[in-house]
């Protein structure tokens, strides 16, 4: 297998996400860490750099010298791809200018500030042919895999409901100044239009489009902003409607005092339940109204044989638990897997290409959009 060199813009000291992506892309040893541009601020980056052993002629200050400086590298040395681990509002700068540079990207999400620019960097994906990911890590749990083959297979029945909720309470009274990761999310020039929605209510849009296989087609929504002064929600309600007649409700809110990151899933069929909690993600429980209800417990003969994707995505025996690192390297898998592919001149195969990309985050802005116009026009509904 090839080693495939990361390049990383954000992931500064302090910052939470990036230090996961860089643990997880090298989780599996198919990719590692080799240049960055950190921080914001320039001497930080370089102190970043420092501290994770790089060579210092690959520690850059700024993600635009980091492009100028990894094209200047003979090809087989500079960065196969970057990972963009900023705050929301850099995102479509800094992934425009790794695709025109001709650097895959694995970025994080909600992808954009606007859906224009969402639009704009899938035009530049399907124009450069290079593989883009974006980070919803939840699909890259391998029960979330099952639920959405035994979905596929047909054995819960036709779909009739979907509930999905995202409670977190972490900012239940921050007020944005106390830490960096509150201080853009609440506010609007950097998270963008939405707050709460943005953040994890994409999460758990992508989730329920993810299990169903269906499109969100349009929303009714309550957006609140619960604390004092804050400029974006901080809660919402939403109900929801998908192709095929199926109904939905989509609870995200960051001020349930307590919870901590308690994403649920439940898809009610015909004649099954599928359901899947965040917070125990190794079992998926399939609930029977004329039977008793079922657990699949993750790394089992029984789940490798419905799902050869959740198979793919598994390490460790049953009864040794997987989290939220393996989720991400599963997105990671897939994607580097691709990546290698197409430099083999090879076309992926389905299971490389299972990892969220370009057109979640599309849909991600729609769904930021209309939210946020249902909750601003009075509760109405809107399109997607
Ligand atoms: P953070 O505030 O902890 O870290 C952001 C980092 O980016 C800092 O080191 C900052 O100095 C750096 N930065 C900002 N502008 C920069 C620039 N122009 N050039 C270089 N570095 C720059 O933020 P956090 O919580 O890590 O979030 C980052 C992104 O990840 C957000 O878009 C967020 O929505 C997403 N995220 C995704 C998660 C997931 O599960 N997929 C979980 C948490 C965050």
């Amino acid at each position: 297998m090839k080693k495939l060199k990361m390049g990383m813009v954000g992931g500064g000291i302090g910052a939470f996400i990036g230090a996961v992506h860089r643990r997880s892309a090298r989780l599996d040893g198919g990719a590692d860490i080799v240049a960055g541009a950190f921080d914001i601020d320039p001497a930080k980056s370089l102190e970043q750099g420092r501290n994770l052993g790089l060579d210092p002629n690959r520690v850059y200050r700024t993600y635009q010298e980091m492009i100028k400086g990894e094209l200047a590298l003979p090809r087989e040395e500079r960065a196969d791809f970057i990972a963009i681990c900023t705050p929301n509002h850099t995102h479509f700068p800094i992934a425009k200018a790794c695709l025109e540079a001709g650097f895959n990207v694995m970025c994080e999400k909600p992808m954009t500030l606007t859906t224009a620019e969402a639009e704009a960097l899938e035009a530049l994906v399907r124009k450069t042919r290079l593989t883009f990911g974006l980070m919803h890590t939840y699909t890259g749990y391998p029960m979330v895999k099952l639920a959405r083959d035994i979905v596929k297979a047909g054995d819960i029945g036709k779909i009739r409901k979907v509930v999905v909720q995202y409670p977190q309470g972490w900012l239940y009274k921050l007020t944005g100044r106390e830490n960096m990761q509150a201080s853009w999310r609440t506010d609007p020039k950097r998270s963008g239009r939405a707050g709460c929605m943005g953040d994890i209510g994409t999460h758990a849009a992508n989730l329920a489009e993810f299990v169903t296989g269906l499109k969100i087609t349009e929303v009714l929504a309550d957006l609140s902003a619960f604390v004092k002064g804050r400029r974006l929600d901080d809660d919402g309600s939403v109900l929801f409607h998908m192709e095929k007649g199926v109904k939905g409700v989509l609870v995200a809110t960051q001020i349930a005092s307590g919870e901590e990151n308690d994403l649920n899933i439940w898809v009610y069929g015909e004649k099954k339940t599928v359901a899947w909690y965040q917070e125990n993600p190794n079992i998926l429980r399939v609930l029977d109204q004329t039977a008793p209800e079922q657990v699949w417990k993750r790394g089992n003969a029984y789940v490798a044989a419905k799902s050869p994707a959740a198979a793919r995505c598994s390490r460790t025996p049953n009864g040794h638990p997987e989290g939220f690192l393996e989720a991400f390297a599963n997105n990671y898998i897939n994607f580097c897997d691709t990546i290698r592919a197409r430099m083999e001149k090879r076309k992926p195969t389905a299971l490389e290409l299972d990892f969220p990309g370009i057109v979640d985050g599309v849909r991600g802005m729609k769904f930021i959009n209309a939210v946020c116009d249902s909750s601003e026009q009075g509760n109405v509904w809107k399109k997607i």
